[in-house]
């Protein structure tokens, strides 16, 4: 019976699906709900540093207007239409057999963590997409919104059958009845969506490029996706930077300091969770310092073309205050696992101070230019 209903989806894989709905009604995602088990629990945690699932106000995004930047949305609507992607997130001849049980068990922990929350967030930001699609009536913003959960959908979708062969796989629908949903007004959406797709680039092509160095560091086949799965992201933020542009409100005034606040949010983040997977790092040969530093290096610049500021990073208090950041994490996990109290708050606390120290280091001013489009060119 559920053998059939695996045969009966009307795409066999989410990777040739031609929009959202039929790729999540594919064969690997039907599979993937069969036979999900514990990573779905990894993935239904909420904290601050794990992937969430946003919900907006639907009806002031559907408002918006987007003929400020007629000229430049319609030639990036037609390039994701125009699908280049399509039937390319799937395995194929390139994909290698990875003997599981064989890798270091410190490696394949880290390595699983890993797949399972970039599968939750690719997923959130599938779910996110789908209902501004769902909800919306304005045709700009319902293309957008489709073809970027259609992305969004196979990318989750591969990462699944990455983890499959580990013999675990994520739940997706069930995440999306369960999950926690966090609700954010349309600016913040834009801010949090727009860094969440450009870092996600930016990380991914770092990856990539130091891996066509290093092939002898190529411990997965995934890793031979990354190129054109970045460019995916390096699209979607393109539609996020235009969203912004259609409204200087935006990114002015007040908001400027939201920027910095959202930035410095997400860059330690991503400092902190790296940080907490040194044996992961290790096998692809990276060190997390540089990996974080050229990451930050990317993202920045291309923030420039929407953003009114950029971080200070060769501030001498940037780097000792993530240091100290993710000192302070580490110790209140310690401490909520042990169930020592006040460990717990002295960390709480030692974590807001460092955070507010990153929050106060003078930022960068930048003249954004009148045109936004860029091409992903790291
Ligand atoms: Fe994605
Ligand atoms: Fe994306």
């Amino acid at each position: 019976m559920i053998i059939k209903q695996v045969e009966d989806a009307n795409v066999r894989h989410s990777a040739d699906a031609a929009n959202v709905e039929d790729a999540l009604d594919a064969g690997n995602y039907r599979q993937a709900v069969i036979d999900s088990k514990s990573a779905t629990d990894v993935a239904m945690r909420n904290t601050l540093l794990t992937p969430r699932f946003y919900t907006t106000d639907f009806d002031a995004l559907d408002a918006i207007d987007v003929s400020p930047v007629r000229e430049e949305w319609d030639r990036l609507i037609a390039r994701m239409q125009s699908d280049p992607n399509k039937g390319h997130f799937k395995k194929n001849d390139d994909w290698d057999d990875i003997d599981w049980d064989g890798m270091d068990p410190e490696l394949r922990a880290e390595f699983t963590d890993f797949l399972i929350s970039s599968c939750t967030a690719e997923f959130s930001g599938c779910v996110l997409y789908k209902e501004m699609k769902r909800r919306g009536t304005n045709k700009d913003i319902t293309t957008l919104f489709q073809l970027m959960a259609r992305d969004e959908a196979r990318h989750a979708g591969f990462i699944n059958d990455a983890l499959r062969e580990a013999g675990i796989s994520v739940n997706l629908s069930f995440l999306t009845e369960k999950k926690k949903y966090t609700y954010f007004q349309p600016k913040f959406i834009f801010y949090a969506t727009y860094l969440s797709e450009k870092i996600g680039y930016a990380r991914y092509i770092t990856i990539f490029r130091h891996l066509q160095k290093n092939p002898e560091h190529r411990f997965h086949p995934i890793f031979k996706w990354f190129e054109e799965w970045c460019n995916d992201e390096f699209g979607h933020g393109e539609a996020f930077a235009l969203l912004m542009k259609t409204d200087p409100k935006l990114t002015s005034g007040i908001n400027a300091y939201w920027i910095k606040f959202f930035l410095t949010a997400v860059y330690a983040t991503m400092f902190i969770r790296d940080h907490q997977r040194p044996v992961f790092h290790k096998a692809l040969g990276v060190d997390p310092d540089w990996f974080a530093r050229s990451v930050f290096i990317k993202c920045s610049e291309i923030s420039k073309q929407v953003f009114p500021l950029t971080l200070d990073i060769d501030n001498p208090r940037w780097v000792k205050n993530l240091r100290a950041l993710q000192r302070a994490n580490a110790d209140l996990a310690k401490a909520k696992e042990s169930g020592d109290f006040l460990k717990k708050l002295s960390s709480q606390a030692r974590a807001g101070l460092a955070f507010v120290s990153l929050l106060t280091i003078p930022s960068i001013r930048n003249e954004v230019p009148a045109k936004t489009r860029l091409e992903p060119a790291y």
